[in-house]
């Protein structure tokens, strides 16, 4: 926020769901020593649809994982909402992630024994919190899964099961949802049912998804694309179409091949 905005500019302006600074990840050490984050510095906004992109081995899914406490950064800090991360004792981690945040990852990871219903309240069940049921027939009315409640994983298609995984992401009405490559095992068309979900999440239930993808078409269904390449962030993108972002990507592509 600049200095001289005004109390209504502030007032107005969106709130950070999730922030990092100077957020620094080393993997091993010597000649195994690798940077997966150099200092990253990047806020999400809370009611914002945030796609992150880059090269393989840029440091997507650990920046990820870092900024959910699913993994321990070397430096620099990682906030959820007003918590910061660097400090927490693993048991405060856990309650954190399961309080405050939703996570979706490319396989659906769902449960074969219990049907899409219990997929989906099985964070909350765990642990020992009642669902809202206003809340869960919101998403279970957004999802779009009706008549399919009472499947289990191995009668849902692709698309379908991935839908159960965002909505059980979003049960506990996290502060925000992490979802790496969640279109990556899909064909375009359950993708984009899983996109719309996600997008929807946002737009009409106010929720905050970050979301890591390869794919141009993916990421045009967020707000803003954040591109990393070699754990630093090198560049953003509001509004995206998948030509802006593929133009974006080529750009880099050339500037990678003459350095
Ligand atoms: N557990 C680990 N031990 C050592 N190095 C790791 C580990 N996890 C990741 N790395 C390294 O950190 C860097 C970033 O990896 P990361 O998985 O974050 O990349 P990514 O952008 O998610 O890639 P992809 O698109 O292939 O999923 C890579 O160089 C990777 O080899
Ligand atoms: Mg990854």
């Amino acid at each position: 926020m600049p200095q001289h905005a005004t109390a209504t500019t502030r007032l107005h302006a969106p709130s950070v769901a999730a922030r990092a600074t100077g957020l620094t990840k080393v993997y091993g050490e010597g000649e195994t020593r690798v940077v997966a984050l150099d200092a990253v510095t990047v806020e999400f906004g809370r009611g914002r649809f945030t796609a992150i992109m880059g090269p393989s081995g840029s440091g997507k899914s650990t920046l990820m994982h870092c900024m959910a406490g699913l993994d321990v950064f070397s430096g620099g800090s990682a906030r959820i909402g007003d918590t910061e991360l660097s400090g927490l004792k693993d048991r405060q981690l856990t309650r954190l992630r399961r309080e405050k945040i939703g996570f979706v990852f490319q396989s659906f990871n769902l449960l074969p024994t219990l049907d899409a219903l219990e997929n989906i309240t099985l964070p909350l069940d765990i642990a020992g919190r009642k669902p809202d049921q206003e809340w869960l027939e919101l998403i279970v009315g957004t999802v779009g899964l009706a008549g399919r409640l009472r499947h289990r994983p191995s009668q849902l298609s692709g698309g379908q099961q991935q839908r159960v995984a965002v909505a059980r992401a979003l049960a506990g009405r996290p502060e925000i949802i992490f979802a790496d490559e969640p279109t990556g095992n899909l064909d375009s068309r359950s993708g984009a049912e899983v996109l719309g979900f996600l997008r929807d999440s946002v737009r009409e239930l106010g929720q905050t998804v970050v979301m890591v993808t390869h794919d141009p078409v993916a990421a045009s269904y967020a707000d803003r694309v954040v591109f990393l390449a070699d754990g630093r962030v090198t560049d953003e993108l509001l509004a995206p179409t998948p030509e802006t972002v593929l133009d974006r990507m080529r750009l880099f592509d050339t500037k990678g091949r003459t350095s």
